[in-house]
């Protein structure tokens, strides 16, 4: 059954050091630990690294904002994200910062050896520059108008509104998002990795059965748009590594965060005995080596950092894991709602494991978004892990303790059914293995429809009333916690806590894969008591009311930057003719389906029915309405705009909105006499 052991080594991706873990975060490092924590219990030698992303722009100036260094900043953010991960037995074998001597020695090592094989080059760039803060500002700290439709308060790189891509030095009245001051253009110099030096390995590496089909397809379209260098520098201040030999320049986060995998590893490596980094990174290295990233970060990982690796002299990843974003009750987790809900206001009310149970249950090994669906948590948690599992164990302990002083029969009453038991190990490792969690808690409670069957049939509480029957009702209840042992060895990759509480009510050692197929017999267990409670409907509202209470506590308490240009008066422009406003074609439409669009802040993808003919419009109204508000709905749109490619497909019309923008945005029309397709006069 058990090949070899394996020496793995795997990774999650590191959370910036400058906010909360979420429960979006979550998926992917309780999906990481289920895995990891299954290959330790197949015996494989796994070990798991992670560490604090601690550099960067937003945490300078967090801290700055806070009046505090950045070091103090990141120190307190990394005993809160220890704080939660350990909470939510995330089993971190290292957890390191990105703001470590290991990493900059490694940062600067490769750097030098990708720089000394030629694939640095150096160019002079004109980039925004804030005047009064006297720094570089990136496209993000830029707002203004945008230049292609007139929206306000546009980030420098693109617009939500339309999906114009621009360079922030086209937007109209830019401001600097830090002190508001107008931009000024000044020249500097950076550094570049020359990626497109690497095409030829990433192109083999990427259809080297490394990655999933969907995400090997996405960078078929990369590789097609062409492999950009990359700027891998950043000008003072910059909190982070200064590059060696070029005093006043930084590297760019994104360059020393994955390395920050290194880093941490190495760390271990320098605290544990017969660990050896090399074994692990060279080129030649027998071991595996495996990244789980959410697919916001793709592009990092399947180009940048394999290039990186390779042109310094270290092997490359086994894989890289791309899971999807978490979606709460259909939506994207909004503050508004309550649905951002911070890892410590999920501890303060609910059980960690019954989280990862929910994960594990809708998690494959794709990268399609999983919903955690409020209702279907509560109900699914109550009857599997409540209802199924642990009542298993309640319903016979009583009996073996009470009248058999904890003793488990000599004999296995149902051979047969233990057998099919044990026998389903192989099939469910499989799908751990596949990271098709979902199917390995699909054949888990199987089983325990099963085990509970067979305990119904049986009635132990029916024999214990019979007279001279001790010995059947041992046997039954005997089964009965063998049954339920497997099942928890199984559950154990997910539930580690309730597994470890089990084994203690069990009185053995924490269970390995291997000692499944054998039970227990004429072996001693202790007391039982409940392992697990029941979710209440009211944990879960007062959960989302305190989410809503986080984000005012947390508004108050920041000061808003001087952005806020939409409520700045703006003159009237210049005027046109009635024959140009004749030429709009206003018609009601049917908004038939309404989409969030994955990575954009503000739009919403909207299905329109013009009276039989479909259109596809992208309109920046997200903070206003969500999809199920308006499916079914009328609206007035411009029919007649020539289609435009945004950044996310094409849109072909928009829809009028009236309102001062945010929360207060208006685009349905009444029902009454409207139909789809009818000119607005
Ligand atoms: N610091 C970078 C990663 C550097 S790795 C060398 C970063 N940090 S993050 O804090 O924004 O995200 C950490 C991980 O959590 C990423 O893999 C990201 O995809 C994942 N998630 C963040 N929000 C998520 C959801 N809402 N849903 C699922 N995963 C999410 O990116
Ligand atoms: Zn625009």
């Amino acid at each position: 059954m058990n090949n070899k052991p394996r020496k793995i080594l795997v990774t999650s991706a590191l959370p910036y050091a400058n906010g909360p873990i979420h429960i979006g975060h979550l998926v992917e490092y309780i999906q990481t630990d289920i895995w990891v924590r299954f290959q330790k219990m197949r015996g494989h030698q796994c070990i798991y690294v992670c560490a604090d992303d601690a550099h960067g722009t937003p945490i300078m100036l967090r801290a700055r904002q806070e009046g505090i260094e950045p070091e103090q900043l990141i120190a307190r953010v990394a005993k809160e994200h220890r704080a939660d991960f350990a909470a939510f037995q995330v089993g971190f074998d290292n957890y390191h910062s990105t703001h470590s001597a290991e990493n900059q020695w490694f940062s600067n090592t490769i750097y030098e050896r990708n720089r000394d094989a030629g694939h640095i080059a150096k160019r002079t760039i004109t980039q925004a520059y804030d005047p009064v803060e006297q720094m570089f500002l990136p496209d993000r700290f830029i707002k203004g108008t945008c230049p292609k439709c007139g929206a306000e308060d546009q980030y420098g790189d693109n617009c939500e509104v339309c999906g114009a891509s621009y360079s922030p030095a086209e937007l109209k009245n830019p401001v600097s998002a830090i002190s508001g001051a107008t931009p000024e253009q000044r020249e500097s110099d950076h550094y570049f990795f020359k990626l497109a030096d690497f095409e030829n390995l990433l192109r083999t590496w990427t259809r080297g059965g490394h990655l999933q089909a969907e995400v090997a397809n996405k960078l078929d379209e990369w590789f097609e748009t062409g492999l950009q260098e990359w700027d891998i520098s950043r000008d003072a201040p910059y909190f982070g590594f200064e590059i060696p030999d070029h005093p006043g320049k930084y590297f760019y986060v994104w360059l020393d965060a994955p390395i920050g995998y290194m880093a941490s590893f190495k760390h271990l490596c320098d605290n544990t005995e017969g660990l050896e980094f090399d074994h692990f990174w060279a080129p030649d290295s027998d071991t595996e080596l495996y990244h789980f990233i959410g697919k916001d970060i793709i592009y990092f990982h399947t180009l940048f950092w394999p290039a990186m690796l390779h042109g310094a002299g270290y092997r490359t990843p086994n894989a890289i894991f791309t899971h999807g974003f978490l979606t709460v009750d259909g939506a994207k987790m909004s503050k508004s709602r309550g649905t951002f809900i911070k890892a410590r206001t999920y501890l303060d009310h609910l059980n960690p494991e019954y989280l990862r149970y929910y994960f594990a249950a809708k998690l494959g090994s794709g990268v399609d978004d999983i919903d955690l669906n409020l209702e279907d948590f509560t109900q699914r948690v109550n009857s599997d892990l409540v209802g199924k599992v642990v009542n298993i164990a309640s319903r016979c302990a009583g009996f073996i303790s009470k009248r058999f002083e904890g003793k488990l029969s000599e004999a296995i009453l149902e051979q047969a059914l233990f057998d099919d038991f044990a026998k389903a190990g192989e099939k469910i490792a499989d799908h751990y293995e596949k990271r098709e969690f979902s199917r390995a808690v699909r054949e888990i409670m199987a089983l325990a429809d099963r085990a509970n069957q067979y305990i119904d049939e049986m009635k132990p509480w029916v024999v214990a009333k019979q007279a001279g029957e001790e010995q059947t009702l041992q046997a039954i209840c005997s089964m009965g916690i063998n049954l339920f042992r497997v099942l928890i060895g199984y559950l154990r990759p997910i539930l580690p806590a309730t597994a470890d509480a089990a084994e203690k009510f069990l009185q053995i050692t924490p269970l390995t894969w291997d000692v499944l197929a054998t039970p227990l017999k004429g072996h001693t267990i202790g007391k039982f008591k409940p392992l697990m409670t029941r979710v209440e409907p009211k944990q879960i509202e007062s959960m989302l009311e305190h989410s809503k209470e986080d984000l005012t506590a947390q508004s108050a308490a920041e000061t808003k930057p001087a952005t806020d240009s939409a409520l700045a008066k703006e003159p009237i422009g210049e005027t046109i003719q009635f024959d140009d406003f004749a030429k709009l074609d206003l018609r009601i439409a049917r908004i038939v389906k309404a989409e969030h669009v994955d990575g954009a802040d503000k739009l919403l993808q909207l299905t329109l029915d013009l009276d039989g003919e479909t259109r596809n419009v992208f309109a920046g109204i997200k903070s206003a309405y969500a999809p199920e508000d308006l499916q079914g709905k009328l609206t007035v749109m411009v029919a007649n705009l020539a289609p435009r490619k945004m950044r996310f497909g094409v849109s072909e019309g928009m829809v009028l909105a009236a309102g001062p923008g945010g929360k207060d945005l208006f685009i349905l029309n009444p029902d009454q006499g409207a139909q789809p397709g009818m000119r607005v006069k």
